[in-house]
């Protein structure tokens, strides 16, 4: 299989603390995978490595093809739209509307003019199920699920290959959950399935056994587990265990 993300040996100092130990893990191309793991694990600085906003300490870092830690800052702008970004806070702009929030990747990074810019806002409305009402809304006007959604068709505005969440659903209400996890999947089954390339980070066990095509589990620094789903599921790793049964019972 493919990889879209492959870390190998992965080592990340900051002063005297290591966060990342000798990480190393192959993100298969086109799949959902989740990483999961405590709180202070090093999620967070893993997926910024990714990004390059991180560089490792030591270790080898391959994205979409790049060696990323070489990349100058010229090349990181461009390998950066690449990707598309979700956080806990949709992260909008609060003074500007769907259309503008939505628009703005496309105003800065493409030659599309005025009218194509509209349409294509219009696609991606429709592709995380909001229609056209709220296009001159501000953010403050739109409930959590909603901002979520304008969230995610910006963070697809310019087709990325790679999706990732941070904790897409940590702190909203059931019911948003669930919406946004429905739309993690549809996005990551649908939007040119082959290609779209999702992780996710999260400590929601419930929702990544349901949308995750692969999970890998973070324990200080490390990747101790990394599986299809319904292996993970069986792990015997008893740190693993012991967070899948402290959060389904
Ligand atoms: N820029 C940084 N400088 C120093 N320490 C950092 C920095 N970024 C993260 N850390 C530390 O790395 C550890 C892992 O953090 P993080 O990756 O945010 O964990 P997680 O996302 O799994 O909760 C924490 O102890 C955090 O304080
Ligand atoms: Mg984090």
């Amino acid at each position: 299989m493919k990889s879209a993300i492959s870390c190998k040996n992965i080592i990340k100092r900051f002063g005297e603390h290591t966060i990342l130990k000798n990480l190393s893990i192959e993100i298969p191309k086109g799949k959902i995978t989740t990483i999961l793991g405590y709180s202070g694990a090093g999620k967070s600085t893993l997926m910024k490595h990714f990004l390059g906003l991180v560089k490792p300490t030591q270790g080898s870092l391959t994205v979409l093809d790049q060696n990323v830690p070489t990349l100058s800052d010229d090349e990181l702008r461009k390998f950066r739209k690449r990707f598309g970004m979700l956080f806990q806070y949709a992260a909008l702009f609060d003074s500007l509307t769907t259309y503008e929030n939505i628009a703005f990747p496309l105003k800065e990074f493409t030659d599309l003019n005025k009218n194509e810019i509209l349409e294509r806002v219009k696609e991606l409305l429709t592709a995380v199920g909001l229609n056209e009402d709220s296009l001159y809304k501000l953010p403050s006007e739109l409930s959590g699920g909603m901002r979520k959604r304008v969230g995610l068709a910006r963070a697809l505005a310019l087709k990325p290959e790679i999706l990732l969440y941070d904790e897409p659903t940590t702190g909203l209400d059931p019911i948003t959950t669930k919406m946004v996890n429905d739309l993690i999947t549809t996005t990551g089954r649908t939007e040119n399935t082959t290609e779209l390339t999702s992780v996710i980070i999260s400590h929601d066990i419930q929702a990544t056994l349901k949308i995750s095509d692969y999970i890998a589990f973070l324990e200080k620094g490390e990747i101790i587990e990394f599986s299809p789903t319904e292996e993970f599921k069986n792990t015997t790793h008893p740190t693993i265990r012991k967070f899948l049964d402290l959060t389904t019972h």
